[in-house]
């Protein structure tokens, strides 16, 4: 099980730089963070792991009281090939062993990308009688149909990674369901990725022509990580006052192979002209190397390339200087925040309807940090 503790100070760095993200949670999330950095630094001082491994003892004992060996999870993931969700599925298992479940007793499964798939496990949880689903949805939109399902069998949920929509988050809220989402807030993560180019010497403007010409490589569009990170990265820097234009916009799916052969045709047809490729996530960001590599470009002369998640691969390039930036999707935070919220029903205690994370920006200057802490 990984740290969270010492991620924290990192964190309130990070958002002591944000100002104006965007988000309804910001002020909470602040207060949260800062508080907990407080905390962390308090016992930094002393010692960090003793610290991370009362805060885990703590959690233990408390979680304990509601003998949770006996308890029953079922956690759905969207897809286990996604490399961002293998590394929050196996924090959360560990995690949840950590805090007293039994091994036989937390059944993870594969949505394989398909919402029919999803919803029959969703519901042969249901039938093998579970005490808390978590739940990474394949289709937002899925959401009130699956809360429907798992509300009515009177087990709380805890959806992870894909937000759900307002609306949706308004109604467990107006009719005091037992359902909460766990997330980072993705228009933060794509004002990080603009704000990493805005903040270089030349602000991206590699060929001096006055404007950043640039390629955008998508996650799943229906996604609103996706859609969030495609908008704020470009507003940043237009929020810079910086002048933008954009050659090319197409949809990786998260996917490092599409990434890759979507690169290598955009750079065929646009060459030289492209001075930054943003990619919505870590998985595509390596494959757009791959393909800038193999079209005999390089990362910080000829081309910018970012993506969001601060995969181990990912940092190595960074701090190579193979990948101008990235962003941390803390899922060590996220992943027991999950935990936490399910023990907490199991206790037959509430949670908020959104419990936030922030994003960390990644570059040269705090990588280093960054891949101590992912250990
Ligand atoms: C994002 C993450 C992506 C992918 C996606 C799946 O938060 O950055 O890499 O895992 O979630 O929904």
């Amino acid at each position: 099980m990984k740290k969270a503790l010492s991620l924290l100070t990192v964190s309130a760095m990070a958002v002591s730089m944000l100002a104006g993200c965007g988000s309804s949670n910001t002020a909470a999330t602040t207060a949260a963070t800062t508080a907990a950095a407080t905390e962390a630094a308090k016992t930094e001082t002393a010692a960090p792991a003793a610290a991370a491994t009362e805060a885990a003892t703590t959690a233990a004992a408390e979680a304990g009281s509601t003998d949770l060996a006996d308890k029953k999870v079922g956690v759905c993931i969207y897809q286990f090939s996604d490399n961002f969700m293998t590394l929050f599925r196996t924090e959360l298992q560990s995690y949840l062993e950590s805090l007293g479940f039994k091994p036989e007793n937390i059944s993870i499964v594969d949505g394989a990308n398909d919402q029919a798939t999803q919803t029959n496990q969703i519901q042969n949880f249901i039938t093998s009688g579970v005490d808390v689903l978590i739940i990474n949805p394949v289709n937002s939109s899925s959401a009130a149909t699956i809360t429907d399902m798992v509300t009515a069998a009177n087990i709380p949920l805890v959806y992870i990674n894909r937000e759900p929509d307002e609306q949706e988050e308004k109604r467990w809220a107006d009719e005091n369901m037992n359902v909460t989402y766990v997330g980072c807030d993705a228009r933060q993560s794509g004002t990080m990725q603009g704000e990493i180019v805005a903040d270089l010497e030349n602000k991206g403007d590699i060929n001096g022509d006055g404007k950043v010409s640039y390629i955008m490589i998508e996650g799943d569009p229906e996604n609103v990580d996706a859609q969030y990170r495609t908008e704020f990265s470009v507003k940043a820097l237009k929020d810079a006052g910086i002048e933008v234009e954009e050659l090319d916009d197409q949809v990786g799916n998260w996917d490092q192979a599409q990434a890759q052969s979507l690169v290598a045709n955009s750079l065929a047809q646009h060459g030289k002209d492209i001075e930054v490729v943003f990619c919505n996530n870590d998985a595509m960001a390596l494959g757009a190397l791959q393909a800038i590599e193999a079209a005999g470009e390089t990362v910080g002369t000829d081309v910018y390339l970012l993506g969001v998640d601060a995969l181990q691969e990912a940092c190595e390039n960074v701090k190579t200087g193979k990948q101008t930036g990235t962003v941390f999707n803390d899922h060590i935070s996220q992943s027991h925040s999950a935990a936490d919220a399910a023990v907490k029903y199991l206790k037959g205690e509430t949670n908020d309807h959104y419990i936030g994370c922030d994003y960390v920006k990644v570059t040269t200057a705090n990588v280093d940090d960054i891949l101590a802490s992912l250990g």
